[in-house]
């Protein structure tokens, strides 16, 4: 991969902790991730997965090696500048939608908007054109108590995918859904990649894992070839 093709690079990544008891959660791994494509993260229960996916998504600092992101050194940033960082560049959507129950599906994507510049109008421009995207247009003002599994987790997508982040992260986005309105949110979730952001999607299903451009194994905290 050519280094502008790559978007996340982290080489020798390591973590580990020192309470309550020293534990190795991951074992150095280098791992290059490109532009606008997808990456599917596989592997057994408590391998890592979730780990991986919060260093990438700078939720996690990892304790060695070195983590570049759009060529930026993401793994010595302070608290608030990962905050900052993730605002700007990061997605995320996990296996509940995690939606504030008593707000709209507008009103829910526009958390995302964290930009105290941009005006009222056009923070709910964006969030129904991003709602748009997901097919949820007709439901922008229903409250997300009232929105079914699958929709709830587009209106996710919808609040992951209104700042144009350059990656989206995906941990177990189906986990709680049945088969068919899971491809439904899937072919959503890979759709990220035709406008331009990177998908990582952590997933035990081995359909949804398939669809990606390329994956990488866990197990017991390193990558298994
Ligand atoms: N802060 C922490 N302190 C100690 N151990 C941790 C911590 N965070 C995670 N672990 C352990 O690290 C291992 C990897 O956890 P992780 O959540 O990344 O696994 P996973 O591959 O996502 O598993 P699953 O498929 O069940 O979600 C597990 O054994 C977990 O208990
Ligand atoms: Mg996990």
């Amino acid at each position: 991969m050519s280094q502008s093709a790559v978007l996340a690079e982290l080489v020798d990544v390591e973590l580990e902790v020192h309470r309550p008891v020293y534990t190795r959660i991951l074992h150095p791994l280098t791992l290059r991730v490109g532009r606008s494509t997808s990456l599917a993260v596989v592997g057994p229960s408590g391998a890592g997965k979730t780990t991986l996916a919060a260093i990438l998504g700078a939720l996690q600092p990892p304790s060695g090696g070195t983590y570049h992101f759009a060529g930026a050194n993401i793994a010595d940033l302070s608290r608030k500048e990962s905050a900052r960082f993730r605002n700007l560049n990061i997605g995320f959507v996990f296996q509940n939608a995690n939606l504030i129950d008593e707000r709209s599906a507008w009103r829910n994507v526009a958390i995302a908007l964290t930009d105290p510049t941009l005006e009222r109008r056009a923070v709910e421009q964006r969030c129904r054109e991003a709602l748009a995207d997901v097919g949820l247009q007709a439901i922008a003002d229903r409250e997300a108590a009232l929105l079914s599994g699958g929709e709830r987790q587009r209106v996710a997508i919808a609040r992951a995918m209104v700042k144009n982040p350059l990656m989206v992260i995906a941990d177990e986005p189906t986990g709680a859904l049945d088969q068919t309105t899971g491809r439904d949110v899937l072919a959503l979730l890979y759709g990220v990649t035709a406008r331009g952001a990177t998908l990582v999607i952590v997933s035990h299903d081995p359909y949804a894992a398939s669809l990606a451009a390329s994956s990488v194994s866990l197990v017991d905290g390193r990558i298994a070839e």
